[in-house]
C-alpha cells in the first residue's frame, strides 16, 4: 500500500522520467545520458559532488541558474556560488534559528492547526493538503512581510506553481514566454517585500532583512528563494508523510507513543525526497565517480534514487552515514530553511495526532494525485475519524 500510492504519486507527475530514472538508476552510480546530463544515482558520489564547489557549481552553465537567473537577477541564492553566495547565507542566518523559527510557527500556525484538530476531534472530514497549503502560505506570507490572509494562500500557492510546473529536466532553462510570465508572477509575489524592506517595516521578515545588512535586491532574492522552495515542498511532504505513516501503521503508534515520531518524519524524508533532483553545472574538469566532465556538463543527482537505494518505507531502519539528510542537500547550499521545515512538519503532525488522541482513530477517506506538477504530491489527502 506504502509503495503502490507512492509510485502512482511519482508517475502522475512524471509519467516519462520517473520510469526513465527508475531504468537509469539499474545502470549503475553514474551514467551518461545525451541530452539529460550526467546522471548521479549514488549518495556517496552525490555527497562529493555537492561539497567540491570548486568543480561543481550552481552558477555555471547547466545549473539552476539558467532557470532563474533571467527571471530573478543573479541574487536568488540559489544561483550563486563562491563568497557572494555564503555571505548572504551568514547574513539570513538568524531567520531560521530554532528559536526564531519556533516562534514564527507559535505565531502563526497554532490557531489554524489548533482549529483543524478540534474539527478533526468533531468528525469532521479535513483535506490535509488544503490545511497544509494553508500553513505552508501563512509562513511564507510572514516571510514575505504580507499580513496573514488565508483566502490569498490558494491564489498564492497557484502563482508559485505555475512558475515551478515550467520546469523540464530535459531543458536547461526556460523559453522566452515563460521567462516573461515568471517574472510578472514573481514581481507580484515578491512586490510586498520590496515594500515592506523600502518601509524598513517593523516586525516584518523584509524589514528585519534591512536591518541584518542586505540590500534591497538581496532582499527579494532571498524572498522569492523562500517562495520557490518553503511551499510546494512542504505541500507534497506533509500529506504523503500522514499518509505513509497511515498506511504502514505508524500513525496508531505515534499516538499511543510519539517518542519514534522524529525517526518517523527522517524516514518518509528518505522515501518521499520532496525536492528529488540536484543540478550542477561544471565550473573546472573533474570527474564524478569515474565518470570525466568538462565545463559545459551538467550533473543531474537523481537524490530519490540515491535515497531509495535504502529500501522500502521502514522507520526501524537506521539511515546508512553517506545519506544522512541528503533530501535537504549537503555543502554550501543545504537547505537554509530546513529547521524551519522541520518545524511546520512536527507542528502539523502533532496536530494530527492530538485529534487521534482526543477523539480516537482517524483514516484517510479520499485521496487524489496531483498530475504534472514539479514535486510529486496529493492533490487531496482526506483524513476523519475511523
Ligand atoms: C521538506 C521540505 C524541504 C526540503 C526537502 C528541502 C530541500 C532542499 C534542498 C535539497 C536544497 C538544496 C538544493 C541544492 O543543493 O541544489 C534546498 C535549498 C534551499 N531551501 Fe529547502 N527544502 C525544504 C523546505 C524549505 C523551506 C520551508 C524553506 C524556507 C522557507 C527552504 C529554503 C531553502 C533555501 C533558501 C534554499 C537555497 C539555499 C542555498 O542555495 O544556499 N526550504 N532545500
Amino acid at each position: 500500500m506504502t509503495a503502490r500510492w507512492e509510485r502512482r504519486l511519482q508517475l502522475a507527475a512524471h509519467p516519462l522520467l520517473f520510469p526513465l530514472a527508475r531504468g537509469l538508476a539499474r545502470l549503475g552510480p553514474v551514467v551518461r545520458v545525451p541530452g539529460l546530463g550526467v546522471v548521479v544515482n549514488d549518495a556517496a558520489t552525490a555527497r562529493a559532488v555537492l561539497t567540491d564547489t570548486g568543480t561543481f557549481s550552481k552558477a555555471a552553465p547547466g545549473a539552476p541558474a539558467d532557470l532563474w537567473t533571467p527571471v530573478l537577477g543573479p541574487s536568488v541564492l540559489l544561483n550563486m556560488a563562491g563568497e557572494d553566495h555564503a555571505r548572504l547565507r551568514r547574513k539570513l542566518s538568524g531567520l531560521f534559528t530554532p528559536a526564531a523559527v519556533r516562534g514564527l510557527c507559535e505565531r502563526v500556525l497554532a490557531g489554524v492547526l489548533a482549529g483543524m484538530t478540534a474539527r478533526l476531534a468533531a468528525g469532521e472530514p479535513v483535506d490535509l493538503v488544503a490545511e497544509v497549503r494553508r500553513c505552508a502560505g501563512a509562513v511564507i506570507a510572514e516571510l514575505v512581510g504580507l499580513p496573514p490572509d488565508p483566502d490569498r494562500f490558494d491564489a498564492m500557492f497557484a502563482r508559485g506553481t505555475e512558475v515551478t510546473a515550467m520546469v523540464r529536466l530535459t531543458r536547461r532553462g526556460l523559453t522566452p514566454p515563460q521567462v516573461a510570465r515568471a517574472r510578472e508572477v514573481m514581481a507580484e509575489l515578491t512586490a510586498p517585500a520590496v515594500t515592506a524592506y523600502r518601509d524598513a517595516a517593523a516586525g516584518t521578515v523584509p524589514g528585519r532583512m534591512r536591518q541584518l545588512g542586505l540590500t534591497e535586491d538581496e532582499a527579494r532574492g532571498a524572498v522569492a528563494a523562500f517562495v520557490l522552495t518553503g511551499t510546494e515542498t512542504l505541500v507534497s511532504f506533509v500529506p504523503r508523510l500522514v499518509a505513509l505513516a497511515h498506511d504502514s501503521g505508524w500513525l496508531a503508534r505515534l499516538a499511543a507513543d510519539p517518542a519514534r515520531t522524529d525517526a518517523v518524519v527522517s524516514e518518509a524524508l528518505r522515501y518521499t525526497v520532496p525536492s528529488p533532483v540536484m543540478l550542477r553545472g561544471v565550473a573546472a574538469p573533474g570527474r564524478v565517480g569515474r565518470v570525466p566532465v568538462a565545463p559545459g556538463d551538467r550533473v543531474v543527482i537523481m537524490t530519490l534514487s540515491c535515497a531509495r537505494a535504502s529500501g522500502s518505507f521502514d522507520p526501524e531502519r537506521p539511515h546508512p552515514p553517506e545519506l544522512r539528510q541528503l533530501w535537504f542537500g549537503a555543502g554550501a547550499h543545504y537547505c537554509l530553511g530546513m529547521p524551519l521545515a522541520l518545524a511546520e512538519i512536527d507542528a502539523i503532525l502533532g496536530a494530527v495526532l492530538a485529534a487521534w488522541r482526543e477523539a480516537g482513530p482517524l483514516a484517510v477517506r479520499q485521496r487524489r494525485a496531483a498530475a504534472r506538477v514539479l514535486i510529486p504530491g496529493y492533490a487531496k489527502l482526506v483524513l476523519a475519524r475511523a
